[in-house]
């Protein structure tokens, strides 16, 4: 079987969510004997041209260092400025400096140019996420016919906010010299095809010079998992349970509601406080006997847009406690730091609600995390935005539109209040379509797309 090689921005150990797919690609990496190649995490002021490996606890890695400038302009710039925002719908969130775009091709061409040495023709490299669109195009230019893979973690933007974002076609035109192109949902698939079906000569552009051709790249959606399995394990593991048995002692008889994000804007976490706000509101029964957890890891915090969320949540946080809090008793707990996996799988048991509710997620893997991690003879409920890829596969969830802090209010009474048959019969069917949709047969499915056992590595694409 040929190699692998999986390229990603942040190389595992290096991220929150690198650490997630390292665990997803670790097993077929090894198997396949290939190697990760990314960015090393260092900015230095001369970068080698060529990459240096390093083995990440058994996983052969090879990274790549920038410069502050290039990393600034590629990273907090054009993709988390401009890419970031507007394909999670959020142009009013989006800033735009012409020269950020060098920037992001710039780091592009220095990918392609220190992965290019290390390839062999019947590799088969598999590219991960925003950041590295134009990767394909920049290896295929220096001459690599290796079948090339992409996918995207995040939703595929309709297409107005597409052609918001400056030098969307050549964007669209690296899309299309890839062999596959995986998305998370179908919603993304249908946005993408919308986009491919109206560029031709006679709409938009007029010109059919500029239309893209899409004939030769596959495009699908692959909603990717956990591992259900391993969640339900560390759930009931020593340093899961030393974290339920810290906060039983806090919560007593509470019922513990729960939310874990990132600190993003795309996330709807001020709207998510809200909405507890407005439970607190209507039903006073509530108030002393529930308690809201929300982890919220800082991220991206060098970004304004990100500032003024975290201090927008903490204005939130701020007015939930000032109007609802006793000197014996707190609504909510707000912790701006991120937990191992033991500790989260420990909260997720705990957890009577999970509150996933996101404004606009590609997926959202915390779900199939609270999922995996619930008893089976007493389990707690799902609420679940309508707006993360979650919910096209996730029918026993509560499904809300977070937009509207009364209808997940509600759904919050429904959650807490929902009798132990329905929450069983939910969760069963939640905890079949995690399993289906678990991260190995994701990798497995996508990787087979790409390059079927037969066929992988035939080489004859003429480029
Ligand atoms: C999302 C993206 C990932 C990214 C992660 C963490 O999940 O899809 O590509 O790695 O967020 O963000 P960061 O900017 O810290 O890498």
């Amino acid at each position: 079987m040929s190699r692998l090689i999986v390229v990603s921005n942040r190389t595992p150990g290096k991220g929150p969510a690198a650490g997630g797919l390292a665990v997803a690609l670790r097993k077929t990496l090894s198997e396949r004997e290939g190697f990760w190649f990314g960015w090393s995490g260092r900015l230095v002021e001369q970068p080698e041209r060529e990459a240096r490996f390093e083995d990440i606890d058994g996983l052969s890695v090879a990274q790549l260092d920038l410069t502050r400038d290039d990393h600034h302009d590629y990273y907090a710039g054009f993709s988390n400025s401009i890419l970031w925002p507007s394909f999670h719908l959020r142009l009013d969130l989006a800033t735009i400096e012409a020269h950020w775009y060098e920037g992001y091709r710039r780091v592009n061409v220095q990918f392609a140019r220190a992965l290019l040495p290390l390839l062999k023709p019947d590799d088969v490299i598999w590219v991960h996420d925003y950041h590295l669109i134009p990767l394909a195009s920049e290896l295929r230019n220096l001459g690599a016919r290796n079948r090339i893979g992409f996918y995207l973690h995040i939703p595929f933007p309709t297409s107005d906010a597409l052609y918001a974002i400056p030098h969307h076609n050549d964007l669209m035109r690296d899309l299309s010299r890839y062999d596959l192109v995986g998305m998370q949902a179908r919603r993304d698939v249908a946005a993408f095809t919308e986009f491919a079906d109206h560029q031709s000569p006679s709409s938009l552009s007029g010109n059919p010079l500029k239309t893209v051709d899409f004939s030769r790249t596959e495009v699908d959606s692959f909603p990717i998992g956990s591992d259900p399995h391993a969640f339900a394990k560390l759930s009931v593991s020593p340093a899961a349970t030393k974290m339920v048995k810290r906060m039983e002692r806090v919560l007593r008889e509470q019922k513990l509601i729960l939310g874990v994000d990132r600190l993003d804007y795309s996330k709807g976490l001020p709207q998510r406080v809200e909405a507890y706000e407005k439970l607190l509101a209507n039903n006073a029964r509530f108030r002393r006997h529930v308690h809201m957890l929300q982890v919220a890891p800082p991220s991206r915090d060098t970004i304004k847009e990100y500032q003024e969320t975290s201090d927008a949540l903490d204005a939130m946080c701020g007015r939930v406690m000032g109007r609802f809090a006793e000197p014996d008793w707190q609504p909510l707990t707000y912790v701006k730091r991120a937990y191992g996996q033991p500790s989260l799988a420990g909260l997720y048991r705990l957890a009577k609600v999970a509150l996933v509710t996101p404004l606009r997620d590609g997926m959202n893997l915390v779900a199939h995390e609270y999922i995996g991690s619930q008893n089976p003879a007493d389990p707690g409920v799902l609420v679940l935005s309508r707006f993360a890829g979650a919910a096209e596969i996730f029918d026993g969830a509560i499904e809300v539109n977070p937009f509207d802090t009364d209808e997940t209010a509600e759904a919050l009474r429904i959650a807490l209040d929902m009798p132990l048959d329905e929450r069983i019969a939910r969760w069963t069917s939640l905890m079949a379509a995690a399993r289906e949709h678990n991260v190995e047969a994701w990798a497995a499915r996508f990787l087979d797309r790409l390059a079927p056992a037969t066929t992988a590595g035939s080489g004859t694409r003429d480029i």
